[in-house]
C-alpha cells in the first residue's frame, strides 16, 4: 500500500554527497575493519583479495546499482519499492518478496552486528583506561604480561553480563539516531564520523608505514598465488564482497529511496564500491603491518582485532594511543552500518503499518536485544545451544554463527540473485535504462553483468555454500 505520494512528503538526503557519505558510512564498517583482514588473512592473502575485487567490480557494483535503481524509483521502503517497480513494468507484485526477505536479514544482521559493536565499545573503555594507566609515549599495557593482553577477549565473551549489556548500549546509541530521521539523524552520524573515520583511517596506515611489517603486508595482500584461489578462498571473497557492500538485504534500495530523481545513480554506486573498497584495502594495510611487525600470526580470524592487535599495540610507541584512536575509528564505522542496518526494517514499519518512525525503530531495536541477548549468550551462558544443530551445514554452531552463516550463505546470496533477475529480465527496460544514468556500452555492460554473469555467479555461490560437501 502506498502511503505517500513518490517522494512528497518522504524525508530525503538534503544533498547528493549526504547521500554518498551515509551510503559510504553504510558499506564501510565491521565488515572492512574487522571481517576483511580476519578473512584475508584465514585464507592466504592475496589470491583472496584480488578475487574479491573482481567480484566487487563485476558482481558487486552491477547489484549495488541495481538496488538504488529500485530504491529511488520507488520511494518508498524496500518491499514497496519493488512493488512500485514491478507494477510500473507490469510484472507480479510477488517480486517484493526479495525485499521482505532482505528486510528481515537485515534485522537478523543488526541483531549480532552489535553485539560485535559492544566488543568493540569495550576496547575504546579499555584502551582508555590503559591510556591514563600506562601513559602517552610507551606502548599499552605497560608491564603486563602477553598472556594477560590475551586473556581480555576470552573474558569479555566468556561474561554474559557484558556481552548483553554492551550490546544494549550499542543498539541503543544505533537507536538514538535513527529514531531522528534520515536527514535529521542518520545524515548527522554520517557527516560528523565518516570525515572523522578517513582521518584515523589513514593517521594509523601512515604511522604503520615507519613500524617495519609494511614491505611484508604488502608482498602479504597483493602477492597472486593462483593455487592458493580454491573452492571455499572464491566463496569467502564473494560473501565478503556482499556482505561489505551492503547488498542483498535491502539495505541500499531503502537508502536509495530517500534519493531525489536528480542524482547520477551509476556513478554515486561507483563511488560507494571505490571507497568501500579502498577502505577495506586500507585496513588490511592498517592491520598486517602493525601484526608482522610485532612478529604475530596473520591467522587469528576473528580474533584477530580483538586479541592479535591489542598484543601488538603493546611494543609500539605510542601504542596506547594508537590502540584507543583504532577502537575509536572501529566504532565510528561499526555505528553508520548499524544505523543502515536498523533503518531497512524501520522504514518498512513506517510504511506498512503507518507506525511513527520513533516507535518503529523502537520495536525493531526491541526485537535485535532479543535475538542480541541470544546471540551474545551464545558465547557463554547457552554456549551449550545449537539452534540449528539438526541441519549439517550449521553442525555444532552457537546462535551467533547461525544468525551469521543464515544471513551470509542464504539471504545474501538469493537477495542479491532476485534483484539481479528482477532489474535484468523483469523491470521495464525503458524504466532501467532512463534512470541508470549511464549510456551506451557502459549500459550494455551493466545490462549484461546483471543478466547473465550476477545470476549465474550468484547461484554457483549459493549451491557451493549450502552444500560445501559437493565441492571437497
Ligand atoms: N556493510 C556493512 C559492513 O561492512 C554491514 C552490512 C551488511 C550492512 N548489510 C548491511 C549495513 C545493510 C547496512 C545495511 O560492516
Amino acid at each position: 500500500m502506498a502511503l505517500t505520494q513518490s517522494g512528497s512528503t518522504r524525508d530525503h538526503w538534503s544533498s547528493r554527497s549526504a547521500f554518498l557519505l551515509a551510503a559510504i558510512g553504510s558499506a564501510v564498517g565491521l565488515g572492512n575493519l574487522w571481517r576483511f583482514p580476519a578473512e584475508a588473512g584465514s585464507n592466504g592473502g592475496g589470491a583472496f583479495v584480488l578475487f574479491y575485487i573482481l567480484c566487487v567490480v563485476l558482481i558487486g557494483l552491477p547489484v549495488l546499482l541495481a538496488e538504488t535503481l529500485i530504491g529511488r524509483h520507488g520511494q518508498a521502503s524496500a518491499p514497496e519499492s519493488v512493488r512500485r517497480v514491478a507494477s510500473a513494468s507490469r510484472a507480479s507484485s510477488h517480486w517484493s518478496v526479495l525485499a521482505s526477505m532482505g528486510v528481515f536479514a537485515a534485522f537478523l544482521i543488526l541483531s549480532f552486528y552489535c553485539v560485535v559493536g559492544g566488543w568493540v565499545l569495550y576496547y575504546v573503555g579499555v584502551f582508555a583506561v590503559d591510556l591514563v594507566n600506562s601513559g602517552v609515549a610507551g606502548g599499552a599495557f605497560a608491564g603486563q604480561s602477553a598472556d594477560h593482553i590475551e586473556s581480555l577477549f576470552p573474558a569479555l565473551i566468556g561474561s554474559a553480563g557484558w556481552t548483553v549489556g554492551l550490546d544494549a548500549l550499542f543498539l541503543g546509541i544505533t537507536l538514538y539516531f535513527v529514531a531522528r530521521g534520515v536527514s535529521g539523524g542518520i545524515e548527522v552520524v554520517a557527516n560528523w564520523m565518516m570525515p572523522a573515520f578517513f582521518v584515523l583511517l589513514l593517521a594509523i596506515t601512515v604511522y604503520g608505514m615507519f613500524g617495519g611489517g609494511f614491505g611484508q603486508a604488502i608482498d602479504y595482500l597483493f602477492t597472486f598465488e593462483p593455487e592458493k584461489l580454491t573452492g571455499p578462498v572464491m566463496l569467502a571473497a564473494v560473501s565478503q564482497a556482499f556482505f561489505s557492500l551492503s547488498l542483498g538485504v535491502a539495505g541500499m534500495i531503502t537508502y536509495g529511496s530517500y534519493v531525489g530523481r536528480n542524482v547520477n545513480l551509476a556513478g554515486t554506486s561507483a563511488m560507494i564500491a571505490g571507497a568501500d573498497t579502498l577502505v577495506g584495502l586500507l585496513a588490511g594495510l592498517c592491520v598486517f603491518p602493525i601484526v608482522f611487525s610485532a612478529g604475530l600470526p596473520e591467522g587469528a580470524g576473528p580474533g584477530l582485532m580483538f586479541v592479535t592487535l591489542p598484543h601488538a599495540f603493546q611494543d609500539m610507541p605510542f601504542g596506547s594511543v594508537v590502540g584507543l584512536l583504532f577502537f575509536i575509528m572501529v566504532f565510528f564505522a561499526a555505528l553508520t552500518s548499524s544505523v543502515g542496518l536498523l533503518e531497512v526494517p524501520t522504514a518498512w514499519l513506517i510504511d506498512r503499518f503507518r507506525i511513527v518512525r520513533r516507535f518503529s525503530a523502537m520495536i525493531v531495536a526491541f526485537g535485535a536485544m532479543v535475538l542480541g541477548a541470544l546471540a551474545a549468550l551464545s558465547f557463554n551462558a547457552l554456549s551449550g545451544w545449537h539452534p540449528l544443530g539438526f541441519i549439517p551445514l550449521f553442525e555444532g554452531q552457537g546462535f551467533f554463527d547461525v544468525l551469521d552463516g543464515l544471513t551470509a550463505k542464504l539471504f545474501m546470496p538469493l537477495g542479491a540473485i532476485l534483484t539481479a533477475l528482477f532489474v535484468g529480465w523483469v523491470a521495464d527496460r525503458k524504466l532501467v535504462d532512463i534512470e541508470n544514468g549511464i549510456g551506451g556500452a557502459l549500459h550494455l555492460t551493466w545490462l549484461f553483468l546483471v543478466r547473465f554473469v550476477c545470476p549465474l555467479a550468484l547461484v554457483g555461490i549459493l549451491v557451493m555454500g549450502l552444500f560445501p560437501d559437493l565441492f571437497g
